[in-house]
């Protein structure tokens, strides 16, 4: 990949925490939300009430009971607009009416037959995305991202132990990269702080600084089976790869003979304005994992293969209890239906354009605060300088009762439903201007104290 593009991607965040905590003592939370300290803002100052639950998320002081839209509405009465969407999964936003008539007639049928037998709403699926991604000639239906990204390294190395090189296992993977919270997917991120006190790493991975064309040759051995990636990096700081990069992977996988998969978790189904990030590249993968989108909230994940690449695939190979269940299948094609519908995609890039221009006046307006802002379609993020930690602007943004979520390389996520309007997107604009007022008041009283 060409050098120029490099620097966008040498600065891997690192989100180590600071202290090592014992996971075992009580008197201390364990630090494994998946943004770091960023996600640990809450609403409110006072802690959250003792629960049952594992403690494995900091999670803010606020239960939602309903949603409507973009809106969530808390036990409390108040109303949130909600631009964490779920962690861009809530594609359509709270209670669309078509995904509670697919949900609700679907459940009045039929719920679960496992997969021993053929499931009419995965078949239907996988028509259509196949031919809404015409690389892909198979799928195999899960539940989270996690699992697609694993079914996607097994589908990898089982292509080149049917070509009759089981030696080839190794996955080239970058730096600030999120693929799931399994032991081979931390692996495959190589973030130390996540794999931390959980053994030796799942073996495979060679997890490179991005932009590093020197350490990509010197990686691709004998035993190299694919290079993974996210188009648009998202845990790491919606951080999107430059086309010349994904153009240039691409060659180098079939100069090599390895498949190119692409992590579309976050940035697929619709997300940057294409139904896939990688159109905006007019370059294809080998192997796709989808999830988050394509539910809508439903846990629906999947893994996309061309029939070269899915050949190892076969009877006995990989399976699920409850992927692609026919609730899932019923929801995950509602979803399409809207996405696909004449015109979606058209509003998702009108009102991102919007949404960006607004968000660089934002830029403007607090010079001093505001570093970047970046993204693709509706993932955006917002990077702060580092005299403003992106966990104050989203606590901050909270208590003005608008829901983002942080990343990596001190980056706030902002990630609406995509059947967004201008104005909710103007609404959020100006509740992120409060907020930053809010932190730019905090931080000036504390120069005042110190
Ligand atoms: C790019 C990417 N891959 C994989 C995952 C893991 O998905 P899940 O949490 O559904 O397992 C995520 C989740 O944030 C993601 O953003």
């Amino acid at each position: 990949m060409p050098r120029e593009n490099a620097a966008l991607f040498f600065s891997a965040p690192d989100r180590r925490p600071k202290k090592v905590v014992n996971p075992m003592s009580s008197k201390t939370s364990v630090p494994s939300q998946p943004q770091g300290k960023n996600f640990a803002a809450g609403s409110e100052a006072k802690s959250p009430p003792t629960t049952h639950v594992m403690p494995t998320y900091a999670r803010q002081d606020v239960v939602f009971e309903r949603g409507e839209g973009v809106w969530l509405i808390a036990t409390d009465g108040e109303r949130y607009l909600d631009f964490a969407s779920g962690v861009a999964v809530n594609s359509l936003g709270h209670a669309h009416p078509k995904l509670i008539a697919a949900l609700t007639e679907q459940a009045g049928k039929l719920w679960h037959t496992s997969n021993l037998y053929r499931v009419a709403g995965q078949e239907k699926l996988s028509d259509r995305l196949c031919k809404a991604a015409p690389f892909a000639d198979k799928i195999f239906f899960c539940n989270s991202g996690a699992e697609a990204c694993e079914g996607a390294i097994k589908t990898a190395r089982r292509y080149h132990f049917a070509n009759g090189h089981p030696e080839r296992t190794r996955i080239i993977t970058f730096k600030g990269a999120f693929h799931g919270r399994t032991l081979a997917t931390i692996a495959a991120a190589g973030n130390e702080k996540y794999l931390e006190g959980f053994g030796e790493p799942a073996p495979g991975f060679d997890v490179l600084p991005f932009g590093d064309h020197e350490a990509l040759q010197k990686a691709i051995g004998d035993t190299t089976a694919a290079i993974m990636i996210e188009p648009v990096q998202g845990e790491g700081g919606i951080r999107p790869v430059p086309i010349q990069c994904l153009k240039g992977l691409r060659e180098l996988c079939d100069k090599h003979g390895l498949l190119l998969i692409f992590d579309e978790v976050q940035c697929g189904v619709g997300r940057t304005g294409k139904l896939f990030a990688h159109e905006w590249a007019g370059v294809t993968p080998d192997i796709m994992a989808i999830a988050k989108g394509i539910g809508g909230g439903f846990p629906v994940g999947a893994f996309m293969a061309s029939a070269e690449a899915a050949k190892g695939m076969v009877p006995g190979t990989h399976g699920s209890t409850f992927g692609g269940n026919p609730l899932a299948m019923a929801v995950g094609n509602a979803v399409l239906d809207e996405v696909l519908a004449p015109g979606f995609l058209d509003h998702v890039q009108k009102v991102a354009l919007r949404f960006k221009q607004q968000l660089a006046a934002l830029k403007d307006e607090f010079p001093d605060m505001i570093e970047e802002v970046r993204g693709s379609g509706l993932l955006m993020g917002v990077r702060f300088k580092a005299s403003t930690p992106s966990g104050d602007v989203v606590k901050a943004c909270t208590t003005e009762k608008f829901l983002t979520v942080g990343a990596g390389d001190n980056v706030v996520r902002v990630m609406p439903p995509l059947n967004i309007t201008e104005a909710e997107i103007g609404e959020a604009v100006v509740r992120l201007s409060k907020a930053l007022k809010r932190v730019a008041a905090d931080q000036a009283k504390a120069k005042a104290g110190a």
